[in-house]
């Protein structure tokens, strides 16, 4: 069942396609107002990276399911460091790669690996809560992880500045890279978007925000401005 949220913890739910500054954001958010931080993207991308090592064929519902389910991810969520291993092996670098990157959403498809993912989020959520809570981001966190957080956020972007950053996150200098880019993004929004299971959509009562020509700080700040009689109420 979704956590219930009570005065002991703030839970900040931060929706929105890949590249609308939604992980920077997020994590800023968590350091200013001290509370844990879940990616859980990286979730995702970690039982992407074991079916893509043990050669799984990635358009396998039932083989990529039960990869999820005899793989066990370990997740730490500090801001400033956060951390996921897959039965026990650190994975942060190999879950950014290209080749996971355009992996992923079909793994993210399978209504198996979303029901055990969605299932740890929660238990994350539930012991962070003690600690002062936690800013999660994903794709369905405000609709379908933790539909009563207080506080949710979806941010979007133009598809050519999600583009433009992504592309700068992989260390792309090429006009080529960037049209790459462009159309790999074009094709996992669609894929993301479009799935039966939890699609991408915007929560009820999210603040919504076009980061296209905002900075970090501003929309950290509007965010922070737009949530301050909620915050407030929770504290
Ligand atoms: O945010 P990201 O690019 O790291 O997410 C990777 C993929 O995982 C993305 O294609 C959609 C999927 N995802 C999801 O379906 N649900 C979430 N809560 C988070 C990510």
């Amino acid at each position: 069942d979704p956590v219930r949220f009570g005065p002991a913890g703030l839970v900040v739910a931060v929706d929105g396609p890949g590249g609308s500054g939604k992980s920077t954001v997020s994590r800023e958010i968590a350091r200013q107002l001290g509370l844990r931080y879940l990616d859980t993207g990286a979730m995702y991308r970690a039982v992407t990276q074991v079916a893509l090592e043990r050669r799984i064929d990635i358009e396998d519902p039932a083989a990529v399911a039960e990869i999820s389910e005899r793989t066990v991810l370990t997740v730490g969520t500090d801001p400033d460091a956060p951390t996921i291993a897959a039965d026990g092996v650190n994975v942060e670098e190999q879950i950014r790669t290209r080749a996971v990157t355009n992996a992923v959403s079909a793994v993210a498809a399978v209504p198996a690996v979303r029901e055990r993912l969605v299932a740890q989020q929660r238990e994350i959520i539930a012991e962070s809560l003690a600690a002062g809570g936690i800013v999660v981001e994903g794709r369905d966190i405000g609709s379908v992880v933790a539909p009563d957080a207080p506080v949710k956020v979806f941010l979007t972007a133009s598809t050519e500045v999600r583009a433009l950053r992504r592309s700068r996150q992989l260390g792309e200098k090429g006009v080529d890279d960037v049209a790459r880019t462009l159309a790999e993004l074009g094709r996992r929004d669609a894929l993301d978007s479009s799935r039966t299971v939890d699609p991408l959509s915007v929560p009820e009562g999210a603040i919504v925000l076009d980061s296209s020509a905002l900075s970090v700080t501003e929309v950290v700040e509007e965010v922070m401005r737009r949530s301050e009689h909620l915050l407030a109420a929770t504290s």
